[in-house]
């Protein structure tokens, strides 16, 4: 089935509205939906993504849509009226009666008919809807500013719903997870020297669309694993390099998934390789171990970082005691970002609302290197979706850097650090469901470990020759549902 065909009942949606009118006193809400963005002209538009809070609430992924929520969840859904011409390029659309009818709107009306009003509403990241919003309801709307410029109230509200998972959305994340489980599988029995790392990319991009899946963000596919958010550029992967693999599909009703892996080009680790990735791997095990309602993400972060701490210090790269070197950040030298995220609908969830949404009430984000890019500072609650993403880079920009190199001073060994440059980066991430009482990795059958891994990696076709098995596969019977 494809990812873009609605499969959530009505009710799921008509149920959030109300849910949402009675959280904001039954005042009116205009939710707006985004608009196409162009590429370079305006009929040539870059891929449609709805806004995720009107994914939430309406699940209607069409273009200039926006409806109004009054009195009880009332819903009136608002479209593109359907004309001759649209329907000569773009083919017939269903009436706005039956887009209503799949979101569980009580009526639908031609989006020309929208009339501004005192409605509570939120800024969009898409600029076009952004405006049509905000002339709507006589202010400006900042995305960069959420609660200057929105309503806090609806912000709060909207926030309470999105945090949490039901068992339709943590099935779409599962169902998302599977194609993403394929790729990985299929990139790693690619992998071998020669190939290139955009070859690589192609390879799972396609599986996900043999799924008819998108990509939930960015793939990074790339031996240059230390520039965090690098991409494949088309270089043949090297013999000793390690491949670092960013990449998640996109599920029904747009739900992400988000996993990375890293593995030798070679299919065997080097030694060195073998320390860094086994060191990491405790970490993201570690982590995911503490996950169960009512601990802090942060302490999650932490533990993290002092399991990554202590191998540092193992190798000679850090000097001290590793709960002092984790409070001054030192191990940030190396493991600069946080933890993970929220995972939901936005691949980095509710992260257009920035810390009003991320650190609530009086939590502030640390100025630190490193602790300040802990995106989430919440206690975890049954049904959150978080990732656990630790990782170790040798980053020559960073080891360079005069400020931390002052402030940190004998606690890194800086010399011995340049010896490392070259090795990269490695980082495992996994998508965690919290329970009642723990966890459940959704993303458990992507291998990570270093037996499984090395058993993978070369052992199918290269890229050119895999996309016909990969279609085989996943057309076999039983697969398409989770
Ligand atoms: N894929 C982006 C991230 O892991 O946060
Ligand atoms: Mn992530
Ligand atoms: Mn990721």
């Amino acid at each position: 089935m494809s990812a873009s065909q609605h499969v959530f009942e009505p009710s799921v949606f008509a149920h959030r509205r109300r849910q949402l009118a009675a959280l904001v006193g039954d005042r009116p809400i205009l939710l707006m939906g985004h608009r196409l963005v162009p590429r370079n002209y305006l009929a040539n538009p870059l891929p449609f993504r709805q806004d995720s809070t009107f994914l939430y609430f309406l699940g209607i992924e069409e273009p200039c849509a926006a409806a109004i929520i009054g009195v009880g969840g009332h819903t009136t859904l608002y479209l593109p009226a359907r004309t001759a011409q649209d329907a000569l390029w773009h083919g017939e659309r269903p009436t706005l009666d039956d887009m209503a009818a799949l979101c569980g709107a009580q009526e639908a009306r031609p989006v020309s008919d929208l009339a501004a009003g005192p409605y509570l509403t939120l800024p969009l990241a898409e600029s076009g809807g952004n405006t049509h919003a905000a002339r709507l309801v006589g202010r400006p709307l900042d995305p960069a500013d959420p609660t200057g410029t929105g309503d806090r109230d609806l912000l709060d509200a909207v926030v309470s719903l999105r945090l949490c998972r039901d068992e339709d959305e943590i099935l779409a994340m599962r169902w998302a997870l599977f194609a993403t489980k394929e790729a990985h599988v299929v990139a790693m029995e690619a992998t071998r020297p020669g190939v290139t790392d955009s070859a690589i990319q192609a390879l799972m991009e396609g599986v996900f669309a043999l799924h008819g899946m998108p990509t939930a963000y960015p793939s990074i596919v790339t031996a240059r694993g230390e520039v965090l958010h690098g991409h494949a550029t088309g270089a043949p992967l090297q013999r000793g390099e390690l491949l670092l693999v960013d990449a998640g599909a996109e599920g029904p009703h747009g739900y992400a998934s988000d996993i990375t892996r890293t593995w030798p080009v070679s299919g065997t680790f080097t030694p060195r390789q073998r320390d860094v990735y086994a060191a990491v791997l405790a970490a993201n095990e570690a982590a995911i171990e503490l996950v169960r309602p009512g601990v802090a993400y942060k302490d999650v972060h932490l533990c993290a970082a002092r399991v990554l701490a202590q191998a540092l210090v193992d190798w000679g790269l850090l000097r001290g005691d590793v709960d002092g070197l984790v409070e001054q950040g030192a191990h940030a030298v190396f493991f600069p970002h946080g933890v993970g995220h929220l995972l939901g609908l936005d691949v980095h969830d509710l992260e257009l609302f920035g810390d009003a949404a991320l650190y609530p009430g009086d939590r502030v984000r640390s100025e630190q290197f490193g602790l300040g890019y802990l995106r989430l500072d919440r206690d975890l609650e049954a049904g959150m979706v978080v990732t656990i993403e630790p990782g170790l880079y040798l980053v020559p920009a960073i080891l360079r850097d005069q400020a931390l190199r002052e402030r940190l001073g004998d606690s890194v060994e800086w010399v011995v650090a340049e010896q490392w440059v070259g090795l990269g980066g490695v980082r495992i991430e996994d998508d965690v469901l919290v329970t009642e009482d723990g966890f459940d990795v959704l993303s458990e059958a992507i291998p990570k470990s270093i037996e499984e891994i090395e058993e993978i990696v070369g052992s199918g076709l290269p890229p050119r020759d895999r996309l016909a098995p990969a279609e085989a596969k996943c057309r076999a019977p039983g697969v398409g549902s989770p």
